[in-house]
């Protein structure tokens, strides 16, 4: 059974002044809203060393930047929810 793919929210000193915490609680409701608790892993991250490109998350070997509450949901829904479906 393969490992359900990790996404890693950076916290590191540079996202977290940039109040990236706050989009914790968001990808948990993402996740919650859809069902993808056991397809889905959701990891805090020191630094992705992308700190000069705003708030970072990384999946599927990719750094995505400059998140926000506005962008979050649509970046999810574009990026990471297909690669969560069954297969
Ligand atoms: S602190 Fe987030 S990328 Fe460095």
């Amino acid at each position: 059974m393969n490992e359900a793919p990790t996404l890693y929210l950076c916290l590191g000193s540079a996202c977290h002044q940039r109040r990236g915490y706050r989009l914790l609680p968001l990808l948990e409701e993402l996740i919650r809203r859809h069902d993808l608790s056991a397809r889905l892993r959701l990891k805090g991250a020191f630094c992705l060393e992308n700190c000069q490109r705003g708030c970072s998350l990384k999946f599927d070997g990719r750094i995505f930047s400059d998140l926000n509450e506005e962008n979050l949901g649509e970046i999810f829904a574009r990026e990471i929810l297909p690669r969560c479906q069954p297969t």
